[in-house]
This record gives structure tokens, sequence and C-alpha cells, in this order.
């Protein structure tokens, strides 16, 4: 069947050398940690481990970053184990054209176009309400209509656009500035954790599990789709509350699986994509799971700000200045947040037009700076509009659900690549073959069901136009749909 057509390895590598697409390859092992713990560390870690502490699991919302790194460690095996076997721009969208066939892989690519640009927007809004607040500790009031949750987020759009720029001019010089930010952000993380523990009071620990309780805020479409299918009253915190927190901190990780994209512009990608992946998810978990339980015993989970939990933990115990100091890190660790989002979102589309799913157009290369020129000025203007001009500050659970979602894929698709082309050179090999891949996709089918009745039905009228496109357009100008078809020659003239 036609839609089950797979694109075979050597094929997806021998297009990536193809001169009209060549990328600049110039990142090492370290750039990619760089890269990875810059996309990881964000809005997830400074807003919502508040918020899911108040709201779910109370001091126990430790556990659930614990639970989310077990998902996201196997899930970034798998992700290694690909990126080592098929180093090509594009990430699972790549890796399941190779295994699954082309309408799996034509949806994982929808999905983590879902997944980055919408994450993307999601904290662009985040990094303009940051600095409205360090702004307004300096002294400097920002118009409440032209920043964050305004009539037009002037803020969020300004920084969209810069950073656009940014990436056309080079993925190198991009870095250079990420690691500065990097840097900063590392320093106020750790900051948190150091200056936190001093005020920690082991009262508020109790109970570290806060008994499940009926909810009426988590009720009808917004309670978890699993309660809801099993006819559960409602309730949070208990253990319920800790998988669900489990399913909103997966947000926090989001972003390591952004370093497999960049596999065309890697050095030594069979080796540098590996330590890149698994690298920065190690350095991620370790941070959350201290910041979780300082910030958790700082202040009683039940009095957390919802929304600036790191800042206000410090500003309740009379430390004004150390908040304002959290609040410029949390600006400058976003910024790299929506940077590195935005480039894999272009280099996923990417992928997808050189095999014309998409118009192939889109993926012309620039010919002095060897960045993908039109994608990125698409992405930039849809990003910054949607950023700009729409409340997606409740969205984080619509990019867990299209990124966990493409986990359940990737994952499968390592057992079927095994079986299928067992002959390929692997730098990376999954242990223990079917059972890990097996439990991976199933915890995070697990968590996805944990998210929101309401996230659910946004996710499948965005897998519906997903699916329209594909049997409108992408199945009949598919590459592999034969050379009559194949756009590259009027591209060329
Ligand atoms: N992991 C990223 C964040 O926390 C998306 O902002």
């Amino acid at each position: 069947m036609s839609i089950l057509r797979t694109k075979s390895v050597e094929q997806s590598l021998a297009d990536a050398d193809e001169p009209e697409f060549q990328l600049k390859r110039s990142l090492s092992a370290l750039d990619l940690v760089v890269f990875g713990v810059g996309v990881v560390i964000g809005a997830g870690i400074f807003t919502l481990t508040g918020r899911a502490a108040h709201e779910t699991a109370g001091p126990a919302i430790v556990i659930s970053f614990v639970i989310a790194a077990v998902c996201c460690t196997l899930a970034a095996m798998c992700y290694a184990e690909f990126a080592s076997t098929v180093p090509v721009s594009g990430s699972a969208f790549t890796f399941s054209y190779a295994s699954l066939g082309e309408i799996f892989a034509w949806i994982i690519g929808w999905d983590l176009i879902l997944e980055m640009f919408l994450g993307a927007s999601v904290v662009a809004q985040g990094w303009s309400a940051y600095l409205a607040l360090l702004l307004e500790n300096l002294g400097i009031t920002v118009p409440a209509e032209i920043s964050s949750g305004g009539t037009v987020d002037l803020l969020a759009i300004g920084l969209v656009v810069v950073l656009g720029v940014l990436i056309t001019i080079g993925i190198k010089e991009s870095m250079r500035v990420n690691i500065v930010l990097v840097a900063i952000k590392l320093f106020i993380v750790l900051f948190v954790i150091v200056a936190g523990i001093g005020f920690i009071s082991t009262a508020n620990y109790h109970p570290f599990i806060p008994p499940a309780q009926p909810s009426e805020a988590a009720n009808g479409l917004t309670q978890p789709l699993v309660q809801a299918l099993l006819g559960f009253e409602p309730t949070v915190f208990g253990i319920g509350g800790i998988f669900a927190g489990a399913a909103l901190v997966f947000f926090a990780y989001i972003g390591f699986d952004v370093v497999a994209t960049t596999a065309e512009e890697t050095r030594n990608p069979q080796r540098d994509l590996p330590i890149g992946i698994i690298g920065s998810l190690i350095i991620c978990t370790i941070l959350y799971c201290a910041v979780a339980i300082v910030v958790t015993g700082m202040v009683s989970y039940d009095k957390l700000d919802p929304k600036a939990a790191l800042a206000n933990a410090f500003e309740a115990h009379g430390q004004d200045w150390m908040a304002t100091l959290i609040a410029a890190g949390a600006v400058a660790g976003l910024t790299t947040v929506v940077l590195t989002l935005m480039i894999g979102a272009t280099r996923v589309v990417f992928a997808m037009s050189r095999d014309n799913l998409l118009p192939r157009g889109l993926a012309r290369v620039h010919p002095t700076f060897r960045t993908p020129y039109v994608i990125t000025a698409v992405v930039t203007v849809v990003t910054a509009l949607v950023a700009g001009l729409t409340p997606v500050g409740v969205l984080e659970e619509m990019v867990n659900i299209g990124t966990l979602s493409a986990f359940v894929l990737v994952s499968i698709g390592v057992v079927v690549l095994r079986r299928t082309r067992p002959d390929l050179p692997r730098a990376f090999r999954v242990p223990w073959v079917p059972v890990l891949p097996i439990v991976s996709a199933l915890i995070c089918a697990y968590l996805m069901v944990n998210l929101s009745v309401e996230t659910w039905l946004r996710f499948l009228v965005w897998l519906a136009i997903g699916l329209a496109i594909y049997f409108g357009y992408s199945m009949r100008h598919s590459r592999l749909a034969g050379t009559a078809r194949d756009a590259r020659v009027p591209d060329r003239t």
C-alpha cells in the first residue's frame, strides 16, 4: 500500500548530500549538549513546577519529575539509536520514514511541527511575561496592552522576529548566542537550589502526597482522559495527582529530541548525537528534581504561586533582589528555548519538503548562509503571529501530547527497524530490545491518557487537518510516488 511505503536509510543519507540542500557541518558533541540544555530548561521549570505542585501533586511533584524523566530517558535511548543510524535532518520524521512507512512519518512530522512551533509560541509568551515582571522590578512599567495577556503581545513578537533573523544568518552564530544564555540560565537554576536550601522548612513536606480530593476545577473537559474514560470522580492530588503532574511537567523535558534535528549539521553524528541527547537529559533531570525539592520545601505547596513560583518563593522569604535576579535568569533562559524550538521546527519542515511532502521550494538553502531561509521566514511569521495574537498560555498540554505521540511512534520504530534492517551499523543500541522500547511506548501512552479531555479533542482536530493535507497533497507529490512528479527540475531553474 502506497501510504505505507518506506524511504530507505541509504536514500535519506544520499538526499542529505545533494548540494542544493546541503547544510553546514559545524557542531560538536559539546555544542549539542549546550543546545539540548538550552532548549530543555525553560518555562517548564520556571513556571510549571509551581503550578503542578500547587494544583495537582503537592511536594510529591518531585516524583512526577522522576516519572517524566524515566519516560524521557527511554524515549531518548530510542532517539539516540535512530539518530546514530540515520543521521539526517528531520529527527523522528526521518526515522519513521525509514521504518514505519510514509503515513506514520507524516503524522510524526505533523506532531513535531505542533510540538516545536506551538512550544516556541507558548515559551515566547512566558518570556514576555517574565520580561514585563523584570522591567517592573527595575521601575519600568510596560503597558498591559502590548505585553503578555494584552491585545497584541509586542514583546513576544519582537523576540520571535529577532531570533528568526539570527537563525537565518547561521546556526553556528545562533549557537554562540545560545552558549552565553545557557550559562546564565544554569547559573540561575543552581542559584535557586543553593540559595533556597537555607530557607527549607521540613514541615512543608507534610503531607508529602496530599490526600486525593474531589475537584470542581478538574471536571468535564478539563479532567484527565483516563478519569473520564473509566468514569472516576474527578480528583486532584493523591497517586492520580502524581501521574497527572508527570504528564504536565513532561513539558519541562521537551526539547532533548530537538537535538536529533541537527544531525546534518553535526560533525560526527554517530558518536555526538547520543552524547548530546542523553547528556542534556541527565543534567536537566538532576537540576529539576533539586529545584522541585527546594521550592516545595521553601513554601507550602498550597501557598505556592502557580504563575511564578521560583521568584515568588524567594519574595515570600523577603529576598526581593533574589526574585529580580531569577526573573532576569528566566528572561535569558526562555530566549534560548524559543531559539532552539524555532530551529527544530525549521529542520523538520525542511526534511518534509525535501521529500515533497510539503512544497519543495520551501526547503531551498540560502547560497551564502547555507540555512533554509524560506522555511525560517515562514516559521518566524507563523510563530510570531500565534505568540503575539492568541492566548496560547493554556496550550502547553498540546505541546506535550504532540511530543508524546511522536515518542510512541519512535519507540515502535526502533523495534521495526531492528527487524527490517538488522544489517545497518548502529553506533548506539538500545539495550533489551524489544522490551525497553515497548515499555517506553506504554509509559508515553499512559502519560498521554493523563492529559485532559479538551487537549485530546484539540489534538484530534490537529491530526485531522494533517491527514487532510496528506491525502490532498503530500501522498501524490511525495518523491517516493515516482519520478514524474519529482519537482526537483522546476526548482533548479
Ligand atoms: N522544555 C521546555 C521548557 O521547559 C520546552 O520550556
